[in-house]
């Protein structure tokens, strides 16, 4: 038997999407109630997680594949492998500030606050700038708003959450889309099983592609 777990919400609907078209059962998908275990056919199980358990699930081997935002997998964890750029669940990071105001201006401590502390750090080291994250677990727009942060560094998709509460880009920092991982013991102990689900994923991914 071979485990997926799947990132509820955004991820979730198109990767249910692809797996059906890919000829797996996802009738119970489609009707979950409050169900975390799903049969979807050809001795393959999906469970529903959260982003950041996903991972977690995974690298302890407890469930052998997972599907996943690149933001989850740059900021939690490295202990598995990446497999398949899904192509699907498209946005970035980017920096972000109050419209008007030049953030990498003047020499001032910087405040920048974020879901990805560790994305954060990463990024203004890569810049060589020392600014103080501070880690805000939702609606991260408010910090600049109140006066919290000078900045914050989140995920873009349409632009349209910064554009009304007046933010905007200042950088581009990374793009994301969903992938597929897999644990690091399964890959060899479930090879044949592995494959075959990652073929027909990916033959899926190229017939929408085409
Ligand atoms: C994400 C992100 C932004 C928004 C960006 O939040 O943190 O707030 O989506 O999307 P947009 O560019 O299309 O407006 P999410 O909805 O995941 O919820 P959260 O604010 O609770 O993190």
């Amino acid at each position: 038997m071979v485990r997926i777990a799947l990132t509820k919400g955004r991820i979730e609907n198109k990767a249910v999407e692809i797996l059906e078209h890919a000829n797996y059962n996802c009738a119970e998908l489609h009707d979950k109630g409050r169900r975390l275990f799903f049969n979807i056919g050809n001795d393959v199980e999906v469970v529903l997680a959260k982003a950041p358990d996903v991972i977690t699930y995974v690298e302890h081997g407890v469930c052998d594949i997972g599907i996943v935002g690149k933001d989850t997998i740059m900021e939690n964890g490295k202990d598995f492998y990446e497999m398949l750029d899904l192509n699907f669940g498209k946005c970035r990071f980017a920096l972000a500030a109050k419209k008007g105001t030049d953030f990498f201006e003047g020499y001032s401590h910087k405040i920048v606050a974020s879901k990805y502390p560790r994305v954060t750090k990463e990024y203004f080291m890569s810049l060589g700038m020392d600014v103080e994250v501070v880690k805000i677990d939702g609606s991260v727009e408010l910090a600049p708003l109140l006066g919290l942060s000078d900045a914050i560094v989140d995920i873009v998709e349409t632009g349209s959450t910064l554009k009304e509460n007046g933010l905007e880009v200042v950088r581009d920092i990374a793009p994301i889309t969903a992938r597929l991982i897999v644990n690091t013991a399964s890959i060899k102990l479930k090879k044949a099983e592995i494959d075959e689900i990652i073929d027909r994923i990916s033959a899926q991914i190229a017939r929408e592609e085409s």
